[in-house]
């Protein structure tokens, strides 16, 4: 694992823009595992402008988000499909046959789940997978004490969840309490991650998911056994690290890192 510390929450989404940009050009059938929340808007805001302005091509390349809420219509506006599509999808020129969520309305749950695994396989696996993290250290809505070699499945959200994500419903009461999630197992099989995580509410549970013991009660602790692992953060999410001097040195010295800089 590797932390790079940005000095702003858009540097810091600008840099995961840029990555993604460079595999994509390396790449144009690239595998792309996508995460929604508030985070991750910048991104997509990041990529839209790559595409618009230097002419990313998304034409060849397939994704795979992480999560969707069981029980809501694709159209509905807190699904995570209609996320994808206003901030990412209809902005860019991507196959939109290419572009995979779980489908949290299907009759047999479970063989969905069996189902998107398979999907992901016969893409030939993620090769890069996008991650944000939640305040109770999730990533997907892979929840508290979630098996470290979990597989899709469906998943109950926890209390802070359901508070961390309430607001656009209306209130708790409104929300779907369980998600389709890709499980920690299927995360750590993407060739690479990039976990992207800003602003002061982050610190403490990126401390814990950087510099902690690996447990299912911070399911994002599981990272740390990934081969390629990129944890992006701003000074403020970046506040509670020990080692940021080491961090920030990796950014400034390290080759990988020069064009970035
Ligand atoms: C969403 C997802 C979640 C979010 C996390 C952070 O697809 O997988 O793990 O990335 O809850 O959400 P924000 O960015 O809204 O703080």
């Amino acid at each position: 694992m590797e932390v790079i510390i940005q000095p702003t929450e858009e540097a810091a989404a600008e840099l995961v823009a840029r990555i993604v940009a460079k595999e994509l050009r390396a790449n144009p059938h690239l595998v792309l595992g996508l995460a929604t929340g508030k985070t991750m808007e910048c991104v997509y805001r990041h990529l839209v402008g790559h595409h618009k302005e230097h002419h990313l091509d998304f034409s060849l390349c397939s994704t795979f988000n992480l999560d969707e809420y069981v029980g809501l219509f694709p159209s509905d506006p807190n699904s995570y499909r209609h996320y994808m599509d206003h901030h990412l999808f209809r902005h860019v020129n991507v196959d939109p046959r290419n572009t995979h969520l779980p489908n949290g309305l299907a009759a047999d749950l479970e063989a969905e789940c069996r189902h998107y695994e398979g999907s992901i396989q016969r893409f030939g696996g993620i090769d890069l997978q996008l991650l944000g993290i939640g305040k109770a250290g999730h990533i997907g809505f892979n929840e508290p004490l979630s098996a470290l070699r979990s597989r899709t499945r469906v998943k109950a959200l926890t209390p802070t969840t359901l508070k961390q994500n309430a607001a656009p419903f209306g209130g708790e009461d409104k929300m779907p309490r369980r998600a389709i999630t890709m499980g920690v197992g299927t995360i750590l099989e993407c060739r690479r991650c990039i976990l992207l995580a800003t602003g002061p509410n982050k610190a403490a549970v990126i401390a814990q998911a950087v510099e902690g013991p690996i447990t299912s009660m911070v399911t994002a602790t599981a990272l740390q056994l990934h081969p390629r692992c990129s944890v992006i953060v701003d000074e403020a999410a970046a506040a509670e690290l020990k080692e940021k001097d080491y961090y920030r040195w990796i950014f400034e010295n390290e080759p990988e890192w020069q064009e970035y800089r």
